[in-house]
């Protein structure tokens, strides 16, 4: 990008766009690597050939790649004593997520390789478990949207603690603002998680029984009111034995996992229950709260009473006033969400444990922001979402600004040094 000749916002993307045409769809753009998602694999671009080139390589001896900021970072480790951290941000099916598994994948290779570790103390657990969690987290936290059929809807930040000998020893994964909201209500053409479609379609006989399923997602209102219950590029079947597979090698017990279904069904069936005004709101599903409370093992009787009345503490008495229908479908609703999102917290803490490991010298984060879009539907927690994504967004800017700042200083100095003219830095 240095070498252009103006630069605006208009020779920059054309600029991106060449590039593209020729598939090299990574550009640098100073400290920044500019990628443009090809769509498309691309022969050799990630294989172990390059991941072995970028390894002996330093940045900008090679052409730009996203395994040159991974070995950068791991070298940096060392060379500026730090920790380091790798920001990944762009709209929605920009490649985001893929480009955070291309740098773990270059990463873990880098602490395998790690000449200083004896054997005994290498490890490839956390580098595996990352592996044999993503199903989980990806079934659970990502969707079909408009934009991108696999969207994550939380941000997630990835940290690798390395050891003094550069082998990844232990990790962390924090999550942040997973979108609650798609949980009961989606934007036309879009998905609820995987995860639900993926139960219903690799669900046997047996699971059907003990979670009170019936057949498809067309008869849980959480999938069907936004009309888009399948997609031709995903395999629903093929996800539950995958997340099912994952579970287990991340050693979650038998009873964890039918716990966990158990309370996605109740979330399903629990967008179902409906409700009719009689002296306030009345449920007219009693056979699904039934199921509900059976699934959650909670007293029918008492959830019935939650989902309809508002109870208050006066001068020590509870006291208990009815809700209107509208009332009761966002009580409704927010139960269901917040019981999602405590599962996807919990199942977070658990693949944490997983990576656990000592941190006693420096680390590298990854952070996975979620993309930008424009919502049809605008609600509070999107409201909110969009504020902070427009602060995250200013905040990349100035990066950016900085690493363009950088190049014109670059370009002008070429240009002082085509012209002969010797300058200094005054301050
Ligand atoms: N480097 C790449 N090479 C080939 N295909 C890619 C690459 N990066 C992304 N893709 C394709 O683009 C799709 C969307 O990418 P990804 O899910 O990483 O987007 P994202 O930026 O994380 O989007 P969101 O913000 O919605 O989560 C991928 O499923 C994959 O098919
Ligand atoms: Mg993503």
């Amino acid at each position: 990008m240095s070498t252009l000749a103006e630069l605006h916002e208009a020779a920059i993307m054309h600029n991106l766009f060449l590039r593209y045409q020729k598939n090299n769809i990574y550009t640098n753009i100073g400290s920044i690597l500019a990628a443009v998602n090809p769509y498309k694999q691309i022969a050799g671009l990630y294989d172990s050939t390059a991941v072995d080139l970028y390894s002996k390589h330093q940045m900008g001896e090679l052409p730009p790649h996203i395994f040159a900021v991974a070995n950068e970072c791991y070298r940096c480790l060392w060379k500026r004593h730090d920790s380091q951290c790798v920001l990944i941000s762009g709209e929605s099916g920009a490649g985001k997520t893929e480009s955070t598994k291309l740098l773990l994948k270059f990463l873990s290779v880098m602490s395998q390789n790690s000449s200083g570790t004896p054997l005994s103390e290498r490890t490839t657990r956390v580098e595996q478990a990352l592996v044999q969690s993503s199903p989980i987290m990806e079934a659970f936290g990502n969707a079909k949207t408009v934009y991108n059929n696999n969207s994550s809807r939380f941000g997630k930040f990835i940290q690798l603690h390395f050891s003094q000998n550069g082998n990844i020893q232990g990790g962390c994964i924090i999550d942040y603002l997973l979108e609650k909201n798609r949980v009961v209500r989606q934007n036309p053409g879009e998905r609820n998680y995987h995860i639900f479609y993926a139960l219903l379609a690799g669900a046997d006989k047996d699971h059907r029984d003990t979670y009170l399923l019936s057949e498809g997602p067309e008869s849980y209102h959480y999938l069907s009111q936004a009309g888009c219950v399948q997609d031709r590029s995903l395999d629903d079947k093929q996800l539950f034995n995958s997340v099912m597979e994952a579970l287990k090698v991340m050693e979650f017990s038998e009873e964890e996992i039918r716990d966990v279904f158990r309370l996605l069904s109740a979330v399903l069936q629990m967008g179902n229950i409906e409700f009719m005004t009689a002296g306030g709101a009345q449920i007219t599903s009693n056979g699904v709260v039934s199921n509900v409370s059976e699934l959650l093992g909670l007293d029918t009787f008492q959830l019935s009473e939650v989902l309809t009345q508002r109870s208050m503490i006066l001068r020590g008495e509870e006291i208990c006033s009815p809700l209107t229908v509208e009332q009761a479908v966002d009580s409704r609703d927010s139960v269901a969400m917040a019981l999602y999102s405590q599962c996807f917290s919990w199942i977070i803490m658990r693949i944490n444990q997983k990576i656990k490991g000592k941190n006693n010298f420096k680390s590298i984060g990854i952070l996975d922001i979620f993309g930008f879009e424009n919502f049809e539907v605008k609600r509070a927690t999107q409201n909110i979402l969009l504020r902070f994504l427009g602060l995250f967004s200013q905040f990349l800017s100035l990066l950016l600004q900085r690493g363009l700042d950088n190049i014109e200083d670059v370009s002008t100095n070429n240009n002082y040094h085509q012209t002969e003219i010797i300058w200094k830095f005054t301050k």
